[in-house]
């Protein structure tokens, strides 16, 4: 199977958390490579931008205040499918209903503070790594 590229951001809440190394090591476990890595404090117009796509939705101000609440760590990560299997390993959005055993289960807290970002395609995923690594 050919690599293939998908973007991981570990979220303010998780760097908080001292977990970055953690997630790290689940995801290098998991046969990931990682690429690329940057700590970064997002801006609020880097925030809007990123999540543009949510920016009729009713939680898209809190999210940016979120995602700008402490530094981020955008990831590059590759594997054979990686962005389907990201996704999958990562867990659902809301933490308090991510499977047992995903990252979001054991590092997030609820449907906002849920520890990663995965690029939800690999169309997006292009964009979101050219967004941070250029
Ligand atoms: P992400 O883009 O961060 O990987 O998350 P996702 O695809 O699983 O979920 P998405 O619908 O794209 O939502 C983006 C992020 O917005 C926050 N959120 N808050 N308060 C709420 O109801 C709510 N819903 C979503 C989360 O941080 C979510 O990851
Ligand atoms: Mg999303």
């Amino acid at each position: 199977m050919s690599a293939e590229r998908t973007l991981l951001i570990i979220k303010p809440d998780a760097v908080a958390k001292n977990a970055i190394g953690a997630i790290l090591s689940r995801l290098e476990a998991e046969g990931f490579v990682i690429r690329e890595l940057r700590k970064l404090q997002l801006s609020q117009d880097q925030a809007r931008q990123f999540y543009a796509v949510h920016k009729e939705r009713p939680f898209y101000g809190e999210l940016v205040a979120f995602m700008t609440s402490g530094p981020a760590v955008p990831t590059v990560l590759e594997r054979d499918n990686a962005v389907a299997h990201l996704r999958q390993f990562i867990g659902a959005t809301d933490s308090t209903k991510a499977a047992p055993g995903t990252i979001r289960a054991e590092f997030g807290t609820d449907v906002q503070c849920n520890a990663v970002h995965a690029s939800d395609s690999p169309e997006n995923a292009v964009g979101e790594i050219r967004f941070f690594f250029g």
